[in-house]
C-alpha cells in the first residue's frame, strides 16, 4: 500500500516499509527501508542534524543542518553540496531537482524503451522532481515481497542534454554493511566474495557488454552480526542483461549511500529536447532475518513477479541435452538411440545442442546459418522431433542468434552485419556478434528461428552466447535492447515453449533474462563439487526453479573430479534437473541408479523447484508445506570422523516429522582389495571378476528412519556415523570422498 500525509510517503507490506518525506527544500529525504513501521515513527526515523557539521554547503545560509552532504537522499545530484557519489551525471553540468509533485499509479507503470519488466505489481508511485532543464521521475513500484525502483530523466529544455550517468536508485541507509558479490569466470559463476563497506567504495560492476560471470548484478548489504537465520540483510539486483554498475559507501555520519544501474564507464546518451531516457528497473529486497529470510523475499519475487506468467510455478521437465555426450559429432540415428536411453530413464524432454545447422561440425563456422544440415538429420528437424515425440519425450533445440562465424553463408552475405570497428577483428571463440541494433538483423533472426520453431513443434530451446561484446557507449545498451526485442518477438507469442538461456554457462544469469527465459543454465561446470559454490552462491538470489543443473560424466571434464553418481544427482536435484554424458555408457547399474533419481525428483519435483530454500549447517534445505527435504554434502573425508548434527530450519516446532535417508548403492569396485574384508574369496582388486561384479552389484547402503519434533530438528539431531575405518556396516554412512545424502522429512500425524 502507498500513502501521502504531509508530504510523507509510506510504501508498505507485510515483509517492509519504505519511508521518505518531501523536506522544506523539496528534497526527497529517506526514513527508512526495512521492517514494518508506522508513519508516524518518520520523525524517530529520520536524520536530526542539529547544526550541522562544519564546512559544509548549505542549501540554505540560514539553516547550517541544510547541507545535502548530511542527510539521507532519495535521490542526489551534483555540484550541490553533496559530495558522495552522485546516480545522475549530464556531462558536467550540475544538477538540482526539487520536488513538483507525486501520483500512485494502479500496477505497474509499462515502460516505452522496451526493457523487460517486473509484472504483477500492487501499485507504482511514481515522484516527479524537476530543474530548469529536466524532469526527472523516480518510480517506486510495490510487490509483497520487494520494492522495484527505476528513474526516467526528460529533456524539457531546449538545447540537447547529455547525459553520462543515470542510475535506477539512489538509497542512503544508516548502519555499517559489508558487501557480499558474487564474482568468477567460466566454469566458476557465483562465489561469494565479502567486503566490508567502509569510506572507500566499494563497486560491484560488469564491463563485457553482459551482465557477466564476472561479477553477477545481483549483490547483497548485511550488518556484522547477521547469519542464516537471524539479522539484517538487504538484497539488491538489476532487470537487465548488459553492463551493470553498483556502488556502497559509508559516509563520515555514518550513513551508507548504494546505487544501482546501467554502467556509465564509456556511456554516453544524447537527450533531444521531448526525449526520455528510462533505467532498468533494480530490486530491493530486505528481511531482518538472516540471508535465509532475504533469499526467500527475492524467491517469492522472483517466482512471481519475474519469470514468464505461463511458466511461474509449473514444474520443469527433466530434460536430457546432447551437447556434453556428443558435442558436434551426431547423426539421426544416435540421436534416436540417445533418445530411447533417456526416455527409458524417465527424461521428459530431448534436447538436440550446438551442431544441427549448417557447416557447424566445429565451433569454427556455420554459426548465423539456421538451415538443418540434412547430412546429420535426412528427414529435417520435423523428421527427428516426430519421432522423438512418438516416444513420448518433448523436443527442444539449441540456437546461438546473437553470433556469427566468418566462415558462414550469412557472413559471406551480410558482413556489415557484425558488430565491428574501424579496428582489426577480434574474436571469442572463433565468432562475431551480430548488431542487433539493426532493425534487418533483429528481422533476419525472427524469420530464420520461427519457422524451425513452429514446423518441428519445438517446446525448449537453450538460447546460448559464447562471445563477449566489444561495444561501447550507447551502442552497448542498444545491443541489449535489441536483444530484448528479438526475444519478445519470438516468444512473445509462443508462451509454451520453456526457453532457457544459457551464456557459456552461467555468463548472463540474471533478471533481465529471466523476464523471458524461467530457467538459465548456471554453469557449463557440472562436477557437483564445484557446484556446491555455484549453486549455494546463486540461491541468495535466484530460486531453484531458475537454475539449470545436470548430472554428467564422472570424471569430470573440467575438474577431473571423480565423484559418485548418487552426489552428481543429489546436487542437481537443488535445480532443474537434467542429464548430460553419452547414456550408451552408463553402466547397469548406473542405469538402475539414474531410474531411481529420476523417478525420486519427480516425486519430490514441486518442493526441489518450488520449495523455500535454506543453506543448513551441512548443506541445503527446500521445504514445501509439510515435506521437507534436505541434502548433506561432504567435500574430502578425514579420518575418524565425529558426530555431525543436521540443523533444519522453518519447521513446526510442536509438530512431529518422521526423517528418512534416501537410499543408495555403493559401487562395489570403490572398494578395491577392502573386499576380501566382507568376501569369502580373495578377489583381485585389479582383476575381470572384480570389474564384471561393479556393472552389475552394488552394496547396500540402507534407509535411516527416525522421528523427531520440529523443535527437536531445528535445535539439530545427530546423523548416523560416517566410515571410520572399522568395517562395512549398512548403517553408516561409508561414503568417501565427495559422498551426500538426501534426507526427506515429513510432517506425520501424532
Ligand atoms: C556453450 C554452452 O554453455 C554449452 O552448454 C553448449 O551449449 C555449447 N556452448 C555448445 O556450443
Amino acid at each position: 500500500m502507498i500513502t501521502e500525509h504531509s508530504g510523507i510517503f509510506h510504501i508498505s507490506t507485510d515483509a517492509y516499509s519504505y519511508l521518505f518525506k518531501i523536506n522544506a527544500y523539496g528534497i526527497p529525504e529517506h526514513l527508512h527501508f526495512g521492517a514494518p513501521v508506522q508513519r508516524e515513527d518518520a520523525l524517530a526515523l529520520s536524520c536530526r542534524p542539529g547544526l550541522g557539521w562544519g564546512c559544509s554547503i548549505l542549501l540554505d545560509g540560514e539553516n547550517t543542518a541544510s547541507s545535502l552532504d548530511t542527510m539521507m537522499l532519495e535521490w542526489s545530484g551534483s555540484g550541490r553540496g553533496d559530495y558522495r557519489e552522485s546516480p545522475v551525471e549530464l556531462c558536467g553540468m550540475p544538477t538540482d531537482f526539487r520536488y513538483e509533485g507525486f501520483e500512485i499509479l494502479e500496477g505497474v507503470a509499462p515502460m516505452t524503451c522496451g526493457l523487460p519488466q517486473a509484472h504483477g505489481a500492487e501499485e507504482t508511485l511514481v515522484i516527479t522532481l524537476a530543474q530548469k532543464n529536466a524532469k526527472l521521475q523516480l518510480y517506486y513500484t510495490v510487490y509483497p515481497t520487494a520494492l522495484v525502483r527505476r528513474s526516467v530523466l526528460t529533456n524539457t529544455g531546449e538545447e540537447p542534454i547529455s547525459v553520462n550517468k543515470l542510475m535506477s536508485f539512489n538509497l542512503d541507509l544508516p548502519g555499517s554493511f559489508t558487501m557480499a558479490t558474487f564474482n568468477g569466470s567460466w566454469i566458476a559463476e557465483m562465489h561469494r566474495t565479502d567486503t566490508v563497506v567502509a569510506e572507500s567504495k566499494v563497486v560491484n560492476e560488469s564491463l563485457t557488454g553482459s551482465s557477466s560471470n564476472r561479477h553477477n548484478p545481483g549483490f547483497m548489504l548485511f550488518e556484522a552480526d547477521a547469519t542464516e537465520t537471524a539479522g539484517r540483510v538487504y538484497g539488491f539486483n538489476l532487470v537487465y542483461s548488459g553492463n551493470h554498475y553498483a556502488s556502497a559507501q559509508r559516509s563520515h555520519q555514518g550513513l551508507t549511500r548504494v546505487m544501482q544501474g546501467i554502467n556509465c564507464s564509456n556511456f554516453r546518451k544524447e537527450l533531444q529536447p521531448g526525449e526520455a531516457f528510462e533505467t532498468p528497473e533494480a530490486v530491493l529486497c530486505h528481511s531482518d532475518e538472516g540471508f535465509g529470510g532475504m533469499s526467500r523475499n527475492m524467491h517469492i519475487f522472483v517466482n512471481d513477479h519475474i519469470v514468464p506468467v505461463a511458466w511461474a510455478h509449473r514444474p520443469r521437465p527433466v530434460l536430457y541435452n546432447s551437447w556434453e555426450g556428443c558435442v558436434f559429432d551426431f547423426n539421426e540415428h544416435r540421436l534416436l538411440d540417445l533418445a530411447n536411453r533417456a526416455q527409458d530413464l524417465g527424461c521428459e524432454l530431448f534436447v538436440l545442442d550446438d551442431g544441427w545447422f549448417g557447416a557447424r561440425n566445429n565451433d569454427k563456422a556455420g554459426l548465423g546459418d539456421y538451415n538443418v544440415n540434412k547430412k546429420k538429420l535426412p528427414h529435417g528437424m520435423e523428421g527427428l522431433a516426430h519421432k522423438i515425440r512418438k516416444k513420448g519425450m518433448d523436443f527442444g533445440l539449441w540456437f546461438e542468434p546473437e553470433s556469427v562465424n566468418v566462415d558462414s553463408d550469412l557472413y559471406r552475405a551480410h558482413p556489415d552485419w557484425a558488430l565491428t570497428d574501424e579496428f582489426p577483428l577480434v574474436f571469442g571463440r572463433n565468432q562475431l556478434l551480430l548488431d542487433l541494433t539493426k532493425p534487418e538483423v533483429r528481422d533476419y533472426l525472427v524469420d530464420s528461428i520461427c519457422p524451425i520453431l513452429d514446423s518441428a513443434k519445438i517446446s525448449y530451446v537453450k538460447w546460448d552466447m559464447n562471445r563477449h561484446s566489444i561495444a561501447l557507449g550507447e551502442k552497448a545498451h542498444d545491443f541489449v535492447l535489441g536483444l530484448y526485442d528479438v526475444l519478445r518477438r519470438i516468444f512473445g507469442p509462443r508462451p509454451g515453449i520453456l526457453l532457457e538461456s544459457c551464456s557459456s554457462g552461467g555468463n548472463r544469469f540474471d533478471l533481465g533474462m529471466m523476464c523471458f527465459s524461467p530457467q538459465v543454465w548456471t554453469s557449463d561446470d557440472t562436477d557437483p563439487i564445484e557446484r556446491l559454490d555455484i549453486q549455494e552462491g546463486a540461491s541468495y538470489l535466484y530460486p531453484q526453479s531458475t537454475m539449470g543443473a545436470h548430472v554428467s560424466a564422472a570424471p569430470h571434464a573440467q575438474t577431473l573430479r571423480n565423484t559418485p553418481l548418487a552426489t552428481r544427482g543429489n546436487v542437481a536435484f537443488f535445480g532443474c534437473l537434467g542429464y548430460e554424458l553419452d547414456l550408451k555408457h552408463l553402466l547397469p547399474v548406473e542405469i538402475k541408479e539414474v531410474k531411481q533419481q529420476i523417478a525420486f525428483y519427480k516425486q519430490y519435483r514441486e518442493v526441489f523447484q518450488y520449495g523455500t530454500f535454506t543453506r543448513t549447517n551441512l548443506g541445503w534445505q527446500v521445504t514445501n508445506g509439510s515435506t521437507t527435504l534436505a541434502g548433506v554434502f561432504h567435500r574430502l573425508v578425514h579420518a575418524a570422523p565425529g558426530y555431525e548434527q543436521l540443523r533444519l530450519t522453518g519447521l513446526k516446532k510442536d509438530a512431529r516429522y518422521r526423517i528418512t535417508s534416501l537410499a543408495q548403492a555403493l559401487r562395489v569396485g570403490q572398494f578395491g582389495s577392502l573386499l576380501k574384508h566382507v568376501a569369502p574369496v580373495n578377489i583381485d582388486p585389479n582383476g575381470q571378476i572384480l570389474r564384471i561384479a561393479d556393472r552389475h552389484f552394488t552394496l547396500p547402503y540402507g534407509e535411516d528412519t527416525l522421528t523427531a519434533s520440529g523443535a527437536a530438528l531445528m535445535h539439530g539431531i545427530l546423523l548416523r556415523p560416517l566410515f571410520r575405518g572399522t568395517g562395512y556396516d549398512q548403517n553408516q554412512r561409508t561414503h568417501g570422498d565427495f559422498g551426500s545424502d538426501i534426507y526427506i522429512i515429513e510432517e506425520i500425524a501424532e
